[in-house]
């Protein structure tokens, strides 16, 4: 594919370089750093699996070679041929004796790589994020935001629930009419979808188990660590399920991640210094409290001085008081059963309580708040239609909505997961926007 080669060699990822042990090999990469000391050159290249250190010797490569990497820039391109030689002392537990190097493109001196290795503000990081990605410590975190959502699927997939893919053109609202998107279709109002629920309460009619996997949106105007304009859900909808059963599943679906994460990116969790132990333990069962009792908490909390407000019952959790209760837990609090005039307006309200939702939201522990939120559904045809009239939400739009009641209704429940909000958690990160690939927040929609 590229020039001829001076030496033979297979190529290899970084990662499965071990297999290559006493061996030549081709790595296809980019340089990520070069020093150099006296006649040895020691670069540090990456190729999105891993880093590895090379040593080249002035004696063992052609003086022009030699020059030409003394001289080499960050974030270069290159192909890159070697030996592998086991080193203890190496990140990986190996380095290069490189034999030769291709460059395939050289970065200019002129305009050098942006993001040197000395520490740059978060705002000049975002602004550069096509290029931030790059690093180390966030090629970690992708990783383990990929390992998330395939430990999501899986999980789903291998107990029984069929992915359905809701619409993300939607003509009302899911979530509250507050923090819709517009969309102009065709000269006809529509919204970018808040949540796949609505859709996917149709499919579970059809399908008995099933989720949804999808972007959502939401036109938050709050500046916090913890939203984003754009996000990813995973979403969970059962026929025949109550709000039990719903929270076994939360609890299941949790610690399935976290020890899908621990097997399979404890190299990545490490890169990035996550205390290993805090999730190790993430073990059910976890601790579930009523709306009252987060209250009485929360109260409590306020009395020693640890809240600057007092919090009164009916009112929803801000972000304070969520890092609040969440830091009282060792794993992740499950809080069922809020008022129902602060949540959304499809929940089914508790019969002992009606003033109650049958509703849970799942906080991480460690100050992470909300990473979960769900519900039983609303069974009845006419209180559904009265809640729908109650938010002035229009009705023609929910007609299909309010036919799922009509035609063979059942009790059903399900949750969503942000997955971003999960990222931040396992990965112990201060704010969202280095869960995603591009965070789209107020203000943000570059690169
Ligand atoms: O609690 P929410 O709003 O619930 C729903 O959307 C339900 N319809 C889900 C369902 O029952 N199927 O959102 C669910 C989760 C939150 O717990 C949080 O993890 C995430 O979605 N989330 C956000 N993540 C990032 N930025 C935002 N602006 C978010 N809003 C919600
Ligand atoms: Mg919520």
């Amino acid at each position: 594919m590229f020039m001829e080669t001076k030496v033979e060699a297979p190529v290899s990822t970084i990662l499965e370089i071990g297999k290559h042990e006493g061996q030549p090999v081709t790595i296809h990469g980019w340089l990520y750093n070069l020093r150099e000391s006296g006649k040895l050159l020691f670069p540090i290249f990456r190729d999105g699996t891993g880093f590895i250190q090379g040593v080249i010797a002035k004696n063992a490569v052609s003086p022009e070679m030699f020059d030409s990497v003394k001289t080499l820039t960050q974030e270069s391109s290159v192909i890159v041929r070697g030996l592998v030689r086991a080193d203890k002392r190496a990140k990986g537990g190996y380095e290069l004796d490189v034999q030769e190097v291709e460059i395939i493109s050289r970065v200019s001196e002129a305009d050098p790589y942006p993001i040197s290795l000395k520490d740059h503000g978060v705002e000049f990081l975002m602004e550069n994020r096509h290029l931030w990605v790059r690093s180390p410590r966030q090629v970690a975190i992708l990783r383990i935001r990929a390992e998330i959502i395939k430990a999501a699927r899986d999980f789903f997939d291998d107990r029984g629930f069929t992915l359905t893919d809701p619409p993300i053109l939607t003509p009302a609202a899911c979530e509250g009419t507050t923090t819709l998107f517009k969309v102009d279709y065709f000269d006809d109002l529509a919204y970018l979808t808040q949540s796949g629920q609505l859709y996917i309460e149709a499919t579970a009619m059809a399908l008995g188990k099933v989720y949804s996997f999808g972007p959502t949106f939401r036109a938050e105007k709050s500046k916090t660590r913890r939203h984003l304009t754009e996000f990813w859900m995973v979403e969970p909808e059962i026929a025949y399920a109550e709000l039990n059963e719903l929270m076994d599943l939360a609890e299941q679906f949790i610690s399935f991640i976290v020890v899908r994460c621990l097997e399979r990116r404890r190299s990545e969790l490490e890169t990035i210094g996550r205390d290993i132990s805090k999730l190790e333990n993430v073990k059910p069962p976890f601790p579930r409290i009523t709306y009252d009792e987060a209250v009485s908490i929360l109260q409590e909390g306020h009395s020693k001085g640890a809240l600057e407000t007092r919090f009164e019952w009916g009112g929803d959790f801000g972000s304070p008081d969520e890092t609040y209760l969440s830091s009282q837990f060792d794993k992740p609090v499950m809080v069922h059963r809020y008022p129902a005039a602060i949540k959304a307006f499809y929940m089914e309200p508790d019969p002992k309580r009606p003033e109650l939702a049958l509703c849970l939201d799942v906080l991480a522990p460690e100050g992470y708040g909300e990473i979960i939120g769900g519900s039983q559904r609303m069974g009845s045809y006419e209180a559904l239609l009265q809640r729908v009239r109650e938010h002035k939400l229009p009705e023609e739009a929910f007609k299909w909505y309010l036919d799922l009641r009509k035609y063979g209704g059942v009790p059903h429940a399900g949750f969503g997961m942000g997955i971003e909000r999960a990222v931040a958690w396992i990965c112990a990160l201060e704010h969202v926007r280095e869960t995603i690939p591009f965070a789209r927040m107020l203000n943000k929609i570059y690169p």
